[in-house]
Order: structure tokens, then C-alpha cells, then sequence
């Protein structure tokens, strides 16, 4: 079995190209580690908003151990953390069609839509009030690069994104400054 906690990006393509041509752990008769297959009915019964495609975190960011800036890849240098490109998605999906009926049915989805050229509208989770500001960079600077637990929970387990603290509750952040001696000062967050 592979170890693909060690795995880097390469690793993640000979994987890609393993999966897309059918020789999945499952086939070489091995027991499988990955997360417990779901459709995206299944979805319905998760924490969180439902997606337009049922996109899992556990899968990418967990067993794949894929890292959080390969695809929000602006969340140190930017308020914004990005949100990835179908193109960032087809890197890999042009050649991965996955390993059950559920997974192929969601990444048709996602070749679908690039065929189509319609970007995947994902529906939002976090969002504060307009009068707020929230830089993502100083915060990953001051607190690490592995700091999004520590606001966004465990997503690497997540099959759907969900909300772990309540980010529209002016506590969440004040808390937090009190505690770590950071400004509390009314106009460092509003504009
Ligand atoms: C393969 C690309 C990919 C990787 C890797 C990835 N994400 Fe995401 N992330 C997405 C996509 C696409 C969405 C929007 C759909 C959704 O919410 O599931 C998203 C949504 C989110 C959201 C919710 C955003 C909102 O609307 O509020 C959070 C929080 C998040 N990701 C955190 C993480 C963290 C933390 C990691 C690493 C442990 C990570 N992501 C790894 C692609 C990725
Ligand atoms: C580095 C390679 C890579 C990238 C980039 C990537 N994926 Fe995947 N994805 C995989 C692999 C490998 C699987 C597991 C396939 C299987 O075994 O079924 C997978 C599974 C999936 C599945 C089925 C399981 C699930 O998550 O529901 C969907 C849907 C999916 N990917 C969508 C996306 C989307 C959307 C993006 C871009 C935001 C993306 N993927 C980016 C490699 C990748
Ligand atoms: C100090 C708390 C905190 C930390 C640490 C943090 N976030 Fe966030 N995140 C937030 C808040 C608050 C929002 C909502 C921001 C807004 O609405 O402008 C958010 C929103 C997001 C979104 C949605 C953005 C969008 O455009 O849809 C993603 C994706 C995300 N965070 C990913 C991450 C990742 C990945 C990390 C770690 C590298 C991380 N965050 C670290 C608090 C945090
Ligand atoms: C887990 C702790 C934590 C939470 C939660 C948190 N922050 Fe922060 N925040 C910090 C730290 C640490 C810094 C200091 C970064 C630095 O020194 O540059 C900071 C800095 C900031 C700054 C820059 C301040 C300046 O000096 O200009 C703003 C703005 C900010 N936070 C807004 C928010 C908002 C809005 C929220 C809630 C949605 C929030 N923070 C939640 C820890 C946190
Ligand atoms: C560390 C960041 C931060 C600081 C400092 C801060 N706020 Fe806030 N404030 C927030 C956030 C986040 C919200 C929630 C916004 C939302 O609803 O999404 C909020 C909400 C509010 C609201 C609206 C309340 C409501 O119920 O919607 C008021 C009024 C407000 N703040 C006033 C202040 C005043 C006055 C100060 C200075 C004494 C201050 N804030 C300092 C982050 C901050």
C-alpha cells in the first residue's frame, strides 16, 4: 500500500494515474483506508450547506493530505483566501474519474461544467457583515500556516464544510485579541 501521507504533488499524480487507470486499492484486493464512500444524497444529512458538486474535504484534504494552500492559495499573502479554479481541479480530474459510483458521479459533475465552461457556483459558509474587515494574512502569519483549526475546526475531516465558531459574533474575534494582547481598537476591524 502506498503511503501517501508521504506524498508529495508528484506522488499525487502517480496516484491520479493509478486511480484513472482502475488500479485502485480496492482492485488490488487491499483494505482501504479512505474515508466511507457517500453520495451526494447522502450529503443532505451533513452538517453544513449543501454544494452544487459534493466536493469532500476529507478526501482531499484528509487522505490525500493534500495542503490547504494548494488550493485557498492566496490565504497568506491576501484578506481573501481563494477559492480554487476549475482549472486547479481539472489538473487532476482529467485523468481521475474515482473509484465508486458516488465519486464518479460528482466529479462528472465537475468535468461538466468545464465542458460547459459554467464556473461551480459553491454556496458561501463564512461570510462577516460588510462593516468588518478580516485579513486572513496577518492572522496565518501570526499563528502559522496550520492555524485554520483553529477558527475552521478539523475541515481535513469534514466531508461538508461547516461552520465550527460563529464568525458573525463580535466575541469570536475579541476573545481572541484579549487573549493574545492584539488591538481591540473599534476601527482596526470596521470600516
Ligand atoms: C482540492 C482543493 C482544496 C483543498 C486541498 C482544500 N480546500 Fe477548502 N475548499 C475547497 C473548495 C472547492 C471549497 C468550496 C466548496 C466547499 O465549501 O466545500 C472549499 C471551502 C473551504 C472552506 C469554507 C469556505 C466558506 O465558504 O466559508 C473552508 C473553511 C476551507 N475550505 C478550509 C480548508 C482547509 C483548512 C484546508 C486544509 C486542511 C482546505 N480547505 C483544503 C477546495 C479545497
Ligand atoms: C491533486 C489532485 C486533485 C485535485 C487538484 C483535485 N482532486 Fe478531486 N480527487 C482526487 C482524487 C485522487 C480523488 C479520489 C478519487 C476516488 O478514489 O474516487 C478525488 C475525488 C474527488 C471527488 C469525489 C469524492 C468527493 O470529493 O466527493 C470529487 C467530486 C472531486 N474530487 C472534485 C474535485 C474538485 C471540485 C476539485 C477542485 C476544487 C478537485 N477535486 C481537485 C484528486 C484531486
Ligand atoms: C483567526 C481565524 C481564522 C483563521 C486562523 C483562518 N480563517 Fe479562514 N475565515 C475566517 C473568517 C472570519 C472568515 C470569513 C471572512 C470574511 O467573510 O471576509 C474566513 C473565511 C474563509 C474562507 C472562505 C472565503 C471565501 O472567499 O469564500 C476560506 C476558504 C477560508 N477561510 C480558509 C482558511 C484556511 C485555508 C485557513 C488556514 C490556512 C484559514 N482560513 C484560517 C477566520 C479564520
Ligand atoms: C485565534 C485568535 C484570533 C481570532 C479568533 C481572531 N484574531 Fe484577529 N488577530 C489575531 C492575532 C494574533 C493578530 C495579530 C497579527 C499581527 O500581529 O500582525 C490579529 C490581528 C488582526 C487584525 C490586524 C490588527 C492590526 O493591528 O491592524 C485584524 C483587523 C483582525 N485581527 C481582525 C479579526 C476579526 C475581524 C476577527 C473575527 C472575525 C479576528 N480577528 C479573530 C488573532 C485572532
Ligand atoms: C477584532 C475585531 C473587532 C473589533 C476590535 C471590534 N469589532 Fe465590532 N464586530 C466585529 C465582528 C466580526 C462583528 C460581527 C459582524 C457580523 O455580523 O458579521 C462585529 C459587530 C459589531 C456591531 C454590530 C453588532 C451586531 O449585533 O451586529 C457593532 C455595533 C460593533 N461591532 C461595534 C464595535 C465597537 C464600538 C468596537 C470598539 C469598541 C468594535 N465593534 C470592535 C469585529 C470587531
Amino acid at each position: 500500500m502506498l503511503k501517501r501521507s508521504l506524498l508529495g504533488l508528484v506522488g499525487m499524480v502517480a496516484v491520479a494515474a493509478a486511480l484513472a487507470t482502475g488500479i485502485s486499492s480496492s482492485d488490488a484486493q487491499q483494505p482501504s483506508t479512505g474515508p466511507a464512500p457517500l453520495s451526494a444524497a447522502d450529503s443532505a444529512g451533513l452538517k453544513g450547506p449543501r454544494q452544487p458538486i459534493f466536493f469532500r474535504h476529507d478526501i482531499h484534504a484528509g487522505e490525500l493530505q493534500m495542503q490547504c494552500q494548494y488550493c485557498h492559495y492566496s490565504v497568506a499573502v491576501s484578506s481573501e483566501p481563494g477559492i480554487p479554479s476549475m482549472q486547479t481541479c481539472m489538473g487532476c480530474h482529467a485523468l481521475v474519474a474515482g473509484r465508486d459510483p458516488a465519486n464518479q458521479a460528482e466529479i462528472q459533475k465537475l468535468k461538466d461544467a468545464w465542458a460547459a465552461g459554467t464556473p461551480v457556483e459553491w454556496v458561501r459558509i463564512h461570510n462577516v457583515a460588510r462593516h468588518v474587515h478580516f485579513p486572513h494574512m496577518r492572522h496565518i502569519k501570526a499563528l502559522g500556516d496550520n492555524a485554520c483549526a483553529t477558527c475552521h475546526g478539523n475541515v481535513a475531516r469534514m466531508p461538508q464544510v461547516y461552520q465550527v465558531n460563529n464568525v458573525n459574533n463580535m466575541g469570536f474575534c475579541i476573545n481572541c485579541h484579549l487573549e493574545r494582547n492584539v488591538t481591540r481598537d473599534c476601527s482596526a476591524c470596521h470600516f
